[in-house]
């Protein structure tokens, strides 16, 4: 490959310093050249910079090239100096990793100095959420368009970048004993669960104007539910399968906040830089309804929090349960057959299925067919941005979303978060908890009238 200036906006903040410069590591002698340059409002040397690429990245070399330049993101003059250490015969790659709020000025600022453009060679990497709400998205899309080709572009999604999301494709529509069972007809419901352990830990100034639906189920989320859902795209190019999930996406209902459910962990308000008379959700449930051939009456819910019970990423698929079974004149509930795709941790996929216990008598019990997916691997599994940054070096647009998706997205979530941000509270849920009691009452009445928390439950782990 050529060599390559990397530009990140926001090289102070926590996502450069824990995932993108660290998979630069990967990268590192693949990409001949490669340079970090780091851009933002913080008062650093270059010194400084060079130390904090060095320990994240624990690459010397990559360290002794780095720079440092102050800007501020709205203002031209800093711009004037990241173009003069930018050489004409390098790719570049300018890489938002700050807030949202802040994409529109950078781009705008890009453009002012001369640094965009359809050059060879040239990319913008944006970031998710892109935009607040589907309006924001358009026009940053459409001011995305205005400046670079679409080739040019890519807007992140890090789930995509998951092995184990890819391989929900991979799984669906390369065994054909699925497909004849993957429909309204014998599909009960299906639940996405996005959980995770751990607070907002310093991303305060974050996540307190974002929330649960805008960081988690605009994006990966609904992107984990096209995956799932979608119909098989006409070819495996990146093209064709933006298409499917677009298609996929257009025949979701907006998101009804009368079958929603948003929680706030107990500690929330006390957090470092979070308004203390905060409304902001750190759990969001909801049912979700597709409008389509395949999926119509069928419910899909998914959940997604901070300071739960532990970290969980899975897709719970439950077909409908088999007629009771008489034995010896007692009836028997069903087990019910769950497909559990597991994104992480614990990588894998079971089918919980019922057998009969091995014995006398004829009873069933719930049992597990297992794939462990890192014994498939060579090596241990990449983290998603080894794969985002590898992709992005490479041109590849497999791992990232289209435009067109990220607006529908927005188009399913904004009912909801208008509806959170003008009116009511949160529930308050114990740290972990599996968040709000209410979240159960989503499912009632329906699915197996609770959540299905894999590590939990015989059979499914
Ligand atoms: P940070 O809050 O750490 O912000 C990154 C940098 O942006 C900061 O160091 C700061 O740099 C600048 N910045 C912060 N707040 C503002 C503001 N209000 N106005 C202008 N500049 C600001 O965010 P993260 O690094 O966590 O996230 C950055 C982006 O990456 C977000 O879009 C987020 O959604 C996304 N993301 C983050 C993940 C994570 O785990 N952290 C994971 C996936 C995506 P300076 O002061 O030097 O200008
Ligand atoms: C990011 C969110 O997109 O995804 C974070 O901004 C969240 O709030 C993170 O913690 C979760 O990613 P992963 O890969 O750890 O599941």
């Amino acid at each position: 490959m050529e060599t390559t200036d990397l530009v990140i906006f926001g090289a102070s903040g926590d996502l450069a310093r824990r995932k993108i410069i660290p998979a630069l590591q990967t990268l590192d002698g693949k990409i001949k050249g490669l340079r970090v340059l780091g851009a933002g409002r913080s008062e650093m040397t270059t010194g400084a910079f060079r130390q904090l690429v060095a320990e994240a990245s624990g690459n010397d070399r990559l360290a002794s090239t780095a720079d440092w330049i102050q800007l501020d993101y709205k203002s031209q003059d800093g711009y004037e100096d990241l173009r003069k250490l930018i050489k004409k015969d390098r790719s570049v790659v300018f890489y938002l990793a700050t807030p949202p709020q802040t994409f529109a000025d950078i781009l705008a600022a890009l453009n002012a100095s001369g640094l965009s453009g359809r050059e060879a060679g040239h990319r913008i990497v944006v970031e998710k959420p892109l935009g607040q709400d589907a309006q924001s998205a358009r026009k940053l899309n459409a001011q995305l368009g205005e400046l670079f080709s679409e080739d040019q572009i890519f807007r992140i999604d890090h789930y995509l970048a998951k092995d184990t999301v890819q391989n929900v494709l991979a799984f669906r529509f390369s065994n054909s004993i699925f497909e004849p069972v993957w429909n309204r007809t014998m599909v009960q419901s299906i639940e996405i669960t996005a959980a995770e352990e751990i607070g907002i830990g310093n991303r305060a100034g974050y996540y307190d104007r974002i929330g649960a639906v805008r960081d988690m189920v605009q994006n990966h989320v609904l992107q984990a539910l096209a995956l799932v859902t979608m119909e098989h795209p006409a070819t495996f190019d990146p093209a064709d399968i933006r298409k499917a999930k677009l298609e996929l996406l257009r025949a979701v209902e907006p998101l009804d906040p009368d079958a929603a459910v948003r929680g706030q962990y107990q500690g929330y308000l006390n957090e470092d830089g979070v308004d203390p008379d905060s409304r902001r959700e750190t759990y969001a449930a909801a049912r979700v309804q597709i409008e389509n051939w395949r999926w119509d009456g069928v419910p899909i819910f998914f959940r997604t929090g901070k300071a739960l019970r532990r970290q969980s990423t899975e897709v719970v698929v439950r077909w409908r349960d088999a007629p009771q079974l008489a034995v010896a004149g007692r009836k028997q509930r069903p087990i019910p057959t769950l497909l559990v795709i597991r994104i992480q941790p614990d990588e894998g996929i079971t089918l919980r299925i019922g057998a009969k216990r091995p014995g006398p008598r004829f009873e069933m019990v719930p049992a597990g067919m297992k794939l462990e997916y890192r014994r498939l691997a060579r090596t241990p599994l990449p983290d998603a941005y080894d794969n985002v940054l590898r992709e992005v070096m490479a041109g590849g647009h497999t791992v990232f979303p289209g435009g067109k998706e990220i607006e529908r997205s927005w188009d399913i979530v904004d009912p909801l978060i208008e509806s959170w941000e003008s009116d009511g509270h949160p529930e308050l849920y114990e740290k972990g908890s599996w968040g709000p009691g209410a979240a159960d009452d989503l499912l009632a009445g329906r699915a197996g009238d609770r959540w299905v928390n894999s590590g939990d439950e015989p059979g499914t782990a």
